[in-house]
């Protein structure tokens, strides 16, 4: 960790207590300038953390910040694991150092200042309120074995939470992860390689846990976060049973493909017997959609019979 770090560090530890900090203590318990305190102050800002400031007062956090406890997590990590206090992108990290991984290696960051998200979107990735989670992965028979995988991943980020005693989150095909109707978690899949021979790949995984009020203003979407449901969301743990329990998937998926994933999907799909709207660029169609098929494509019943969509640019979206 950078000295920088350290020291931003200490002020969050004394603003995560909930109340107002003067300036003044943070000062003298860090043993530095009350300007110097207001410069970190500033920049912390600048990662995406609201602070309130008020004269006489001192400064309060507006939402706590969740930070991994790094050595826990290490220790618990049967893969490697990278972790930092910022990074341009977790995927990107690994996707640059690929050569060097072996399967269940991780990345994780408590800020990216250029997170990626599907469809060539921006993920808000404010410091310490969020997960932003990268797996590694090589899938030997190439990219042609990746069809589906995508869902398993939505499958896999489900039980983690699932376990942990989230109960009503579900999956917005192809990726998503809901709660009560808005965006809880979102995945990324990068890969590099061939279609036949062996691909690497990186799986993103952002999970929200406390999104900060001007964070959240930026998000074009419904979103939701693990505050709604949990008091007190633990990073760590949630970081670590999501690495078991996708590595325990990814494995069955080698060895059975989607149809081993096909009941867990269906049983979390929230858009499941509903009538739906897909667009597909500029068109769209309506229809009852009934689920996914074997490539992990979508079947909808239109006036036309049962018809299947597969990749592209589809979207769905409730009637
Ligand atoms: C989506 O658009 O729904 C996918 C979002 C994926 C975000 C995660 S955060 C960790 C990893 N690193 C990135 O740059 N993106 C993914």
């Amino acid at each position: 960790m950078s000295g920088q770090w350290h020291r931003k560090r200490e002020i969050l530890a004394h603003l995560n207590g909930g109340g107002f900090v003067s300036g003044q203590l943070l000062a003298q318990s860090l043993g530095i300038s009350r300007a110097a305190v207001g410069k970190h102050i500033a920049a912390l800002t600048d990662y995406g953390i609201d602070i309130c400031s008020v004269k006489g007062k001192g400064y309060k956090l507006f939402a706590p910040v969740f930070l991994i406890d790094a050595p826990q997590l290490l220790a618990h990590c049967g893969n490697r694991c990278f972790y930092f206090d910022e990074l341009a992108s977790t995927n990107a990290f690994l996707l640059q150092h690929a050569d060097e991984l072996q399967c269940g290696d991780i990345c994780i960051s408590e800020f990216q200042s250029a997170g990626r998200g599907r469809r060539g979107r921006k993920w808000v990735s404010p410091y310490g309120s969020h997960l932003y989670f990268s797996m590694f992965w090589h899938l030997p028979q190439g990219m042609s074995q990746a069809m589906g995988l995508s869902l398993v991943v939505a499958c896999s980020l489900v039980q983690t939470l699932q376990t942990l005693g989230a109960h009503d989150v579900g999956v917005k095909w192809p990726n998503d992860i809901f709660f009560e109707d808005r965006k809880l978690a979102g995945v990324l899949i990068e890969m590099t390689g061939t279609a036949d021979s062996g691909c690497d790949l990186v799986i993103g995984i952002g999970v929200n846990i406390a999104m900060p009020e001007q964070q959240g203003a930026l998000i074009d979407q419904p979103w939701s976060d693990l505050q709604q449901i949990w008091e007190h969301p633990d990073k760590t743990l949630l970081a670590k049973t999501l690495q078991r329990q996708l590595c325990a998937d990814l494995r069955v998926f080698e060895q059975a493909g989607l149809a081993a994933f096909t009941a867990r999907w269906h049983e979390a799909d929230i858009y499941l017997g509903k009538e739906v709207r897909l667009l597909l660029g500029n068109n769209s169609i309506s229809g009852s959609y009934q689920g996914i098929d074997a490539q992990g494509g979508i079947i909808l019943k239109t006036a036309d019979g049962l018809e299947h969509f597969v990749g592209g640019e589809i979207s769905l979206r409730a009637n």
